[in-house]
């Protein structure tokens, strides 16, 4: 039996007088990859920020697992295993690679205290763990030798894996990603998709935004298409496709 991992109800979100959503619902089952797809100002970021509590949506509901998460704060959800990438990713500069994947570890930990290297004791004494599961990621990424580098001699490519990286090592149920193949090149957009399958073969539940509706429909088991705030399509995509909303709202944008 399916099991729905997320359910977002009639959400909306005004941003003085701007109607960013309009009454937006989306389910994701586990085990599934869901894409949402839309032209610049749909919507699709805002309604990430909201599943994760850094907006508050003005009306509507998301439960995730089963339980209400509207009113729950951003550390409180990440807590709960929604883990997400940033539209233009973040990172700690003054730590290495193997440093910013650990770091997904202690995101309740006070970015202060992180930025103090105050934590990396912490990890040596108390979570080796951490770092064995860090460095299994960084071999699942293929980024294995980059351990040590600095951010300055990665690529950016590298920097968008990671991300990633850095959303598993806190071993999410949901992983949210904003725009991961934003800026890469047919061969590393490739690379990520077929990434990210294994992840869902793995039994990772995955929302991706994207504008690339041809990235998107080779992964995707579901496609909800946005425009100013409003679904106007959803389904696999082959659906999608030959819809005639989307075609004109999105393909000859
Ligand atoms: N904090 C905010 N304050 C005011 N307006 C905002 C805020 N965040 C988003 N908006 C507006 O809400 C609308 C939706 O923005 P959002 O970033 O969610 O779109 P998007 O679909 O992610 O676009 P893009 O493809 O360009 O990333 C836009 O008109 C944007 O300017
Ligand atoms: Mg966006």
């Amino acid at each position: 039996m399916t099991k729905l991992l997320i359910r977002v109800q009639d959400i909306t979100k005004n941003f003085d007088g701007l109607n960013a959503l309009h009454s937006v619902s989306l389910d994701i089952e586990a085990g599934k990859i869901g894409a949402l797809i839309g032209p610049n100002g749909a919507g699709k970021t805002t309604f990430f920020n909201i599943i994760c509590g850094l907006e508050t949506a003005d009306s509507g509901s998301v439960c995730f697992n089963g339980i209400e998460i509207s009113k729950t704060s951003p550390d409180k959800i990440a807590g709960m295993g929604i883990s997400r990438t940033f539209q233009t990713s973040q990172f700690f500069e003054q730590l290495n690679v193997i440093e910013n994947i650990m770091v997904g570890r202690y995101l309740n930990t006070s970015v202060s205290f992180i930025l103090a290297g105050l934590w990396l004791p912490n990890v040596y004494r108390e979570e080796h763990r951490n770092r064995v599961k860090a460095f299994e990621l960084l071999e699942f990424l293929e980024l294995y030798e980059k351990a040590d580098r600095k951010l300055s001699q990665i690529t950016f490519r590298e920097r968008k894996l990671i991300e990633i990286g850095r959303c598993l090592a806190m071993e999410p149920k949901l992983l949210l990603l904003d725009e991961p193949f934003g800026g890469l090149n047919a061969k590393e957009i490739k690379f990520l998709a077929e990434k990210l399958i294994q992840l869902q073969k793995q039994g990772m539940t995955i929302l991706i935004i994207d504008h690339h509706f041809g990235t998107i429909s080779h992964i995707a088991d579901e496609i909800v298409v946005l425009n100013h705030g409003e679904i106007i399509a959803k389904g696999n995509a082959e659906k999608i496709r030959t819809n005639e909303a989307v075609i004109a709202a999105y393909f000859s944008a």
